[in-house]
């Protein structure tokens, strides 16, 4: 089995700069509007559990709709059981994934209390074998194994068969019995649980060659205190030199100009950006003049970019809007904290954005940021 498929991965320019994972965050709605305005190397999901995909599937398949214009895109899974990564493997296959991604780094005590994100980093045996269980079960399903043949649930069936429709009516026609093709398995990780490891455990993770590994500089015990140890994320990629493996670098980089800085001391093959992004979508905007900057070792000169109120308002009402079309009125808090960030950096942004957050009905926003 060829374990380090690149796949995608490898026609992408380096450095990779990419939108990260954030569970409520980077939904469908959110990773639509990235794509438009700001379009990012690669977009990840919202990570889901491996096993939970099986018992509401309704729920935990939400996470991973998307849209063709949303490629390359790859699907976060967690977990802590290798046989749930294996036949959630076949379901992010079938659901025509770039890429799947193994989450070993949220630290929230929910995920961590059963071996699952960032415990993983104290029970490396495991680690390992949810990585080879992962690869696995995406070359079997390449190589013909059907979802019905695995035995899974006829509702968890239905729904893929859905989302697949969904996605693909009006584009070619799903066929799921054709073109089957190994995606890469990659793996997202912070640099220790309790003390920094992270030369040990990159050492670890590279036994199984993970295609990507994006590395959080935090330890789990920090949770997002303090800063991103940059230092620390420096050292894997020194450690994983000539291995093949790619280091992304993640934490605290709130612009191009800073993802640029930390490429040129770091070596990374590749940044993920989060919070960042945050109602900010045109953070990733001058991505491909930063790399040409980087080619030419030229000054890496690309603070955000100036975007002025009224395209600031425009956006987040279409963010809303597509979110509310999507979820329902029901959901209205949660479009906030998107609209927080689209109501910041410029002058007198948090006179509007104090309103915003007092709204109390969707209506009320669009009557507020309506130009
Ligand atoms: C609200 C929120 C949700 C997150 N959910 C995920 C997740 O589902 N999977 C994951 O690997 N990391 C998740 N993260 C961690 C981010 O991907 C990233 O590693 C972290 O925020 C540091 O990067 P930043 O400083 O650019 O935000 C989440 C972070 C936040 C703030």
């Amino acid at each position: 089995m060829d374990q380090r498929y690149p796949g995608f991965w490898d026609s992408l320019e380096k450095p990779v700069i990419g939108l990260a994972p954030m569970d409520g965050v980077t939904d469908l709605a959110c990773r639509r509007i990235v794509a438009l305005h700001g379009r990012p190397d690669v977009l990840f999901t919202e990570f889901t559990s491996a096993e939970g995909l099986f018992y509401a599937p309704d729920r935990l398949l939400r996470d991973f709709e998307y849209e063709e214009a949303q490629r390359p895109i790859v699907a976060q899974i967690y977990g802590h059981r290798p046989e749930d990564f294996y036949r959630a493997a076949h379901i992010v296959c079938e659901l025509g994934f770039d890429g799947i991604d193994i989450n070993m780094g949220c630290p929230s005590k929910s995920v961590t209390q059963r071996n699952c994100g960032a415990k993983l980093i104290t029970v490396p045996d495991l680690a390992l074998e949810i990585i080879r269980s992962t690869r696995q079960g995406v070359h079997d399903w390449a190589s013909g194994q059907t979802l019905e043949g695995l035995k899974i649930k006829e509702k968890v069936l239905k729904v893929v068969r859905a989302m697949n429709d969904q996605r693909c009516r009006g584009v070619l026609p799903y066929a799921p019995t054709g073109n089957r093709q190994i995606i890469p398995v990659s793996v997202k990780t912070r640099i220790g649980f309790d003390s920094v490891v992270i030369e040990w455990w990159i050492e670890i993770l590279l036994q199984e060659q993970p295609v990507v590994v994006s590395i959080h500089g935090r330890t789990l015990k920090q949770m997002y205190r303090g800063e991103a140890d940059w230092g620390a994320i420096a050292r894997a990629v020194q450690v994983a030199k000539g291995s093949g493996t790619l280091i992304f670098g993640n934490g605290d980089v709130r612009s191009l100009e800073e993802a640029g800085r930390r490429i040129t001391e770091t070596g990374v093959d590749g940044v993920l950006l989060g919070r960042s992004t945050i109602g900010n979508p045109w953070v990733f905007r001058d991505k491909d003049r930063l790399k040409a900057s980087l080619k030419q070792g030229t000054p890496c000169d690309f603070p955000n970019p100036f975007v002025a109120p009224a395209e600031r308002f425009r956006v987040a009402l279409e963010h809303m809007d597509y979110f509310l079309k999507l979820r329902g009125d029901y959901h209205f808090q949660s479009i906030k904290k998107h609209l927080s960030g689209y109501l910041s950096h410029f002058p007198e942004a948090s006179v509007i954005r104090s309103q915003a957050m007092r709204a109390r009905t969707p209506m009320e926003v669009t009557s507020l940021l309506k130009v």
